[in-house]
């Protein structure tokens, strides 16, 4: 596990690194503070098990939320088999060797449809606020028909029909909608070049009852306060959001301007790189690369303009926002989630993470670029 302790850290400041002394502070203050109001679902009342004391610990700081490890799994047998369905995590690894295939291209990039994966993590895990008695992650998106005509849902169809088929295949083999929307999510981050490993956990409930609407932002937000104040309604801090909005390294917009449809947020679409906050770091975005209004209003704003800054950091950016990324996105993935303790940690199914990654130009900024990581207006 790679975990960023003070040890880590103080090097980094010796260097100079500007944003990393706000960094620390921060870090420093989750670990002194976590405060019952950090905790969500049964892990409010504790955490009475290894793996709730693990999300505890991975979502209040203290421990660290992604997993660096080379992949040692080995199945103990084949799909199906006696063997494979007495151990938990088993199956998973079958749909994750199918979802790396879906997700990546030849050239090692990952493509649409890992985009659309990441997205739909959030956008199903992401309807849920501390008032709300239903919703969060609990496959509602696939379950329910309603959720998907909702407007700020647009563009995620193909990926809910694509999870549909996956879940068909397998549900017989305990696979459930909540787990497979978040396990998509993990598998598509870790196979975008330089993307997180995430903690994984598998035994969410499903429900088929639509999330309560409102909770998701519009396609067209661009009032700061209003998002800020969204997201901590989730227990998401502006802090953890600013490092969220990170996802938008692997996005492209089709809704928000049909008229630019398929431009990319950042130039490498591609690859889980800083080009995004480096590139919103810019007075104006690069040539043939769409700036959502809620993307400008949010790195300005007091509460995740530091974060956008601190992320654009040539030597720790990358670390550092993977941290912070994977801390807030496990803590969504498991919004009103009531059964924490009793999950199983499946993360040992994960493919390894792609640490570097060359095919690319990290600093390259043009659309031309940016176009070769796009094969189609929606490369799957
Ligand atoms: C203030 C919060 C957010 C707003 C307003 C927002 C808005 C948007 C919009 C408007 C699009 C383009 C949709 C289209 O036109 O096709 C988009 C795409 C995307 N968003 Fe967000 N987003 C937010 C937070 C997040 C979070 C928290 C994540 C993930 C953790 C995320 C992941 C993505 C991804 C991966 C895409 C690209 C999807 C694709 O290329 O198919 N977003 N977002």
């Amino acid at each position: 596990m790679r975990c960023l302790s003070f040890f880590f850290l103080f090097p980094m400041i010796a260097l100079g690194f500007r944003g990393m002394a706000t960094l620390l502070n921060d870090i420093e203050r989750r670990q002194s503070n976590p405060t019952t109001s950090d905790l969500i679902g049964d892990l409010v009342d504790g955490a009475s098990t290894t793996v709730g004391r693990r999300v505890r610990d991975c979502i209040t700081g203290v421990g660290s939320c992604e997993y660096q490890e080379r992949k040692n799994y080995e199945r103990p047998g084949d799909l199906g088999s006696a063997n494979c369905q007495a151990d938990l995590c088993c199956a998973w690894d079958f749909l994750q060797q199918e979802l790396v295939e879906l997700f990546r291209n030849e050239n090692g990039t990952c493509n649409g449809l890992a985009r659309a994966s990441v997205r739909l993590g959030f956008h199903d895990a992401g309807a849920w606020s501390r008032t709300s008695s239903t919703g969060g992650a609990d496959g509602s998106f696939l379950l329910s028909p309603d959720e998907i005509q909702r407007p700020e849902n647009d563009g995620l169809q193909d990926v809910r029909i694509e999870a549909l088929q996956l879940l068909k295949k397998y549900s017989k083999y305990g696979i459930g909608a909540a787990d497979l929307v978040q396990f998509m999510h993990n598998v598509a981050t870790v196979t975008c070049p330089l993307g997180p490993r995430l903690l994984t956990l598998i035994g969410r409930h499903d429900h088929d009852e639509a999330n309560p609407p409102g909770l998701i932002p519009s396609n067209n937000a661009s009032d700061p306060t209003f998002l800020i104040e969204l997201f901590e309604n989730k227990t998401i801090t502006a802090r953890d959001l600013a490092a969220l909005l990170g996802a938008h390294t692997v996005a492209q917009q089709f809704y928000v301007d049909p008229s630019r449809a398929g431009q990319p947020l950042d130039s490498t679409p591609g690859v889980w790189d800083m080009n995004f906050y480096r590139e919103m770091a810019l007075s104006d975005p690069p040539r043939g690369i769409f700036r959502l209004p809620s993307d400008s209003a949010l790195s300005q704003a007091p509460g995740t303009s530091s974060r956008f800054q601190a992320f654009t950091d040539e030597t720790f950016g990358q670390t550092v926002w993977n941290v912070q990324y994977a801390a807030a996105y496990v803590r969504l993935s498991l919004l009103g989630v009531n059964n924490i303790n009793q999950l199983t940690d499946c993360t040992k199914v994960l493919p390894d993470a792609v640490t570097s990654f060359s095919a690319v130009s990290p600093t390259t900024s043009s659309a031309s670029t940016a176009a070769q990581h796009l094969t189609t207006p929606r490369s799957i």
